[in-house]
């Protein structure tokens, strides 16, 4: 990211700023003209709540906060935060301030978030017509802001702009081997650590699931193992993160249709977000112990593609029956997961754009998180999603699911039943391990076709804020 955030006590009236106010009387501290106050008078009334002065230089915005929004404060100021980043690009605005009249000192913070998280383009591929983002600095006026704080915005939104990269990034330029090469670049860099276990070992260690996806394919598959564990580290047993990297997904012989197939060049959303938030974590220097394991290969139909009704033998030893190719997902989460029991895991995390089935129920506004953890654990991760509004919504993880997935000729099928599939995918993870075990299907969140405010087509690195945060307060 080239913007770069800093604060400092005085005011300086020099270039665009912007005015966080809730009261009138603030407003009579502007020093404006007679034209631009009676016309924020008037934008007021009409419950204009974004306002721009009109006068040419030293430009002013006021960020009006609505009592009556029902939107968390910290929400309603990164809207208006991305509206203004759309502004300044127009403009091409290079500095801009904020200055807060009111009395909670973050609102500048998330305003500046709204900011910082919308200042983002994937045009590397882009030859003609560049047209690089303008603005470079942001000061925020305040002396109670730490630079701590400040830096942590940084380090995240650069974490979450490396997650959606690595989404954007085609499948010809990011297949299983580059994503785990460009995860250990960025490990050296941000200090944790990336053991890439190769075809070989991922055969020696007999993990099924992740070869029978990767038998129709021409490039071999990897097994990525990121560890962030510093010597202060408050959790005597690791957090495990584990993330589903299909490079791309074509359904394999139970091949996508081309509608289906669009986008899928996402479906390895899951580990883009388990490597962003472990760097994340690394670059804070969160005392907190952290592994993520990242199964990687694409999924294509081909002479030796896996087939519907092969059985394939797991890691752990459990046999499957593979129904449907397209379920491939939670055949490389599987491996990954019982893999996880060497570490004896406080928690097991997966993270995987897993199922139509979680993006069809409750679209882009987001995760469907589930899981057998404690209810105190649950609501700790449904508080983190409203505060950093990645929210996520709990689906039911009842044994009765289990039926489905009954094979009369192996342990297990990979494919569920009529209704239920997040479930189903969900509880077929859950039969790899005994440790506690929560699931996050990003299916509906990854990967957006229409800009949503702060949050761009294409990857959204949606999960990283999540988890940070989650993370941070477990
Ligand atoms: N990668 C897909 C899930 C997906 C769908 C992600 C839409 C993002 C957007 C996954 O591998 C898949 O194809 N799942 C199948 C499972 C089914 C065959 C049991 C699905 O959801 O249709
Ligand atoms: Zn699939
Ligand atoms: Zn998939």
């Amino acid at each position: 990211m080239q913007l770069q955030i800093k604060h400092i006590k005085e005011f300086i009236d020099d270039s665009y700023t912007i005015f966080i106010i809730d009261n009138i009387t603030s407003i009579k501290q502007l020093n404006l003209s007679k034209d631009d106050a009676d016309y924020i008078k008037d934008q007021l009334s009409e419950k204009n709540y974004l306002i721009e002065t009109k006068s040419y230089s030293n430009q002013k915005t006021i960020v009006w906060i609505d009592k009556e929004s029902k939107k968390s404060r910290a929400e309603y100021l990164r809207e208006k935060g991305s509206y203004i980043s759309d502004t300044l690009n127009k403009t091409k605005t290079e500095n801009i301030g904020i200055v807060n009249f009111c009395d909670n000192p973050s609102l500048s913070k998330y305003i500046t978030e709204g900011i910082c998280l919308s200042q983002y383009k994937f045009d590397k591929y882009q030859t003609k017509n560049k047209k690089p983002l303008s603005l470079k600095q942001i000061t925020i006026y305040s002396d109670i802001i730490t630079n701590n704080e400040l830096n942590e915005i940084t380090t995240l939104t650069e974490s979450v702009f490396w997650a959606r990269n690595m989404v954007n990034e085609p499948v010809n330029n990011l297949n299983a081997e580059l994503l785990a090469e460009q995860i250990r670049e960025k490990g050296e860099e941000a200090g944790f650590s990336c053991n890439i276990l190769t075809k070989k070992k991922i055969e020696s260690l007999k993990m099924g699931g992740l070869l029978a996806v990767n038998k129709g394919s021409i490039d071999p598959p990897t097994f990525s193992v990121l560890e962030y564990k510093p010597d202060n580290h408050t959790n005597s047993q690791p957090i495990i993160l584990v993330g589903k990297g299909v490079t791309y997904d074509t359904g394999g012989l139970s091949l996508k249709t081309a509608a289906h197939m669009d986008g899928m060049k996402s479906d390895m959303g899951g580990a883009a977000t388990v490597a962003a938030t472990i760097k994340a974590i690394a670059k804070n220097k969160l005392p907190i112990h952290v592994i993520g394991l990242i199964p990687a290969t694409d999924n294509r139909p081909s002479g030796n593609a896996y087939t519907p009704g092969d059985v394939i033998t797991m890691h752990n030893g459990s046999t499957v029956e593979v129904l449907n190719t397209d379920a491939e997902g939670r055949l490389i989460l599987a491996d990954a997961i019982s893999y996880a029991k060497r570490y004896n895991p406080a928690i097991i995390i997966s993270v995987a754009t897993l199922t139509g089935s979680a993006a069809n129920a409750i679209g882009p506004h987001a995760t469907v998180a589930m899981g057998n953890i404690d209810n105190t654990i649950f609501d700790k991760l449904k508080n983190s999603g409203e505060e950093v509004h990645e929210r996520v919504v709990e689906f039911p993880f009842w044994d009765d699911y289990n039926e489905l997935l009954k094979s009369e000729i192996a342990d297990l099928k990979n494919l569920g039943g009529d209704y239920g599939g997040a479930i189903t995918a969900g509880k077929f993870l859950e039969h790899f391990t005994t440790f506690p075990f929560l699931h996050l299907d990003i299916a509906g969140v990854a990967y957006l076709t229409k800009k949503d405010k702060y949050r761009p087509s294409g990857g959204t690195g949606i999960g990283v804020r999540l988890l940070y945060n989650f993370i941070k307060n477990f």
